[in-house]
């Protein structure tokens, strides 16, 4: 629906604004002439993260997208997150920065092979629990979703009868079996940065810095967990951070979670875990948005995602589901 006074006729321009007007301020007017919203992950650059409305985690996000009145979501993040934002709002549009921001993990499970995987294990009666970092053809085969927040909440309360196969994220899923004991059959992704991490790499670091605690996200292997004084979502490590004593933290995850660190507790110092090679702990997914980008998707108002009716359905009752669980 859009509101008295949105104007989306606009002549598709690009690069309108003259560079000498700044375009963190430009965006700012654009959002309020549009009636929208600027949604932004954790891993986003910081220009993305300092004009947005809220930043946070896969399951903030969700929430977030769930509860809002604007018009138009210009979400910052990758696909399968203003693709959730547009399952739970189909009368919104929803705008993403980069169309070929996508994800690894999202990659690593098709739909059809999920699909055909299912008819082949019938006799599995599978639960299935998708973790949200996957398409929106796999969340309308899922019976649940979940996120690195809160994934043990979730598994917790999957029927004691069933069998569960968790996609598409093998070690979250491990690390999901070890905090809750609930066994499940694991789908093989991974998410391409967060293996990067080694029990080397996390070693070498500590020695370099003894006193400082290591918090890490559940998409390390186990070897890095296993090092970690803390395992959690980005939303919940940014609490870690808060409430640790120490002045130092190792932070093992993507990059772009330094900025909201530092600027939202600029009196300690955050290390960012290494990798053994010169990779920067960078996803290049994440990174595809820009703030050009950004206020060129809102003027033209695309590219803008969009789904077949059938699938988005069958997609949003197991995400409508995690929002019930989680609260
Ligand atoms: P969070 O939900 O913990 O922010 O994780 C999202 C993600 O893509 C991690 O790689
Ligand atoms: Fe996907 Fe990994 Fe990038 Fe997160 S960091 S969006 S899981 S590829």
């Amino acid at each position: 629906m859009v509101t008295a006074g949105t104007n989306f006729d606009v002549e598709p321009t690009v690069g309108r604004v003259r560079p000498s007007v700044d375009l963190a301020e430009a965006l700012q007017e654009l959002k309020h002439e549009r009636n929208a919203i600027i949604l932004a992950h954790n891993y986003q650059v910081p220009q993305l993260q300092d004009v947005a409305d809220f930043v946070g985690d896969s399951l903030g996000l969700s929430y977030q997208a769930a509860k809002t009145d604007a018009d138009v979501i210009l979400f910052c993040g990758v696909h399968f997150m203003a693709e959730t934002a547009k399952i739970i709002n189909p009368n919104k549009r929803v705008i993403l920065p980069d169309l070929e921001a996508g994800c690894s993990l999202s990659e690593s499970c098709p739909p059809e092979k999920l699909a055909e995987f299912l008819k082949a294990h019938a006799d599995k009666n599978y639960y299935v629990i998708a973790y949200i970092n996957c398409s929106a053809g796999v969340k309308a085969l899922a019976d649940v979703i979940c996120t690195s927040g809160n994934a043990d909440k979730i598994v917790r309360a999957a029927p004691a009868d069933r069998n569960i196969l968790f996609v598409p994220d093998q070690n979250l899923g491990a690390w999901v079996m070890e905090r809750t004991g609930r066994k499940m059959d694991l789908w093989q992704g991974t998410c391409y940065v967060h293996v990067e991490f080694t029990a080397r790499s996390i070693n070498k670091i500590r020695e370099q810095y003894p006193g400082a605690p290591v918090v890490a996200h559940p998409e390390c292997t186990y070897a890095v967990r296993m090092l970690a004084d803390e395992v959690c979502s980005t939303e919940k490590m940014v609490s870690f951070c808060k409430e640790s004593p120490a002045h130092e933290i190792i932070v093992v995850t993507e990059a772009g979670l330094l900025h909201r660190l530092s600027k939202e507790i600029p009196d300690k110092t955050f290390i960012p875990g290494p990798t053994d090679n010169c990779f920067c702990g960078e996803c290049r997914f994440m990174k595809m948005n820009t703030l050009e980008k950004a206020y060129d998707a809102l003027l033209n108002m695309e590219p803008e995602i969009t789904l077949p009716e059938p699938v988005r359905k069958h997609a949003e009752i197991p995400i409508l589901r995690m929002l019930e669980l989680s609260r």
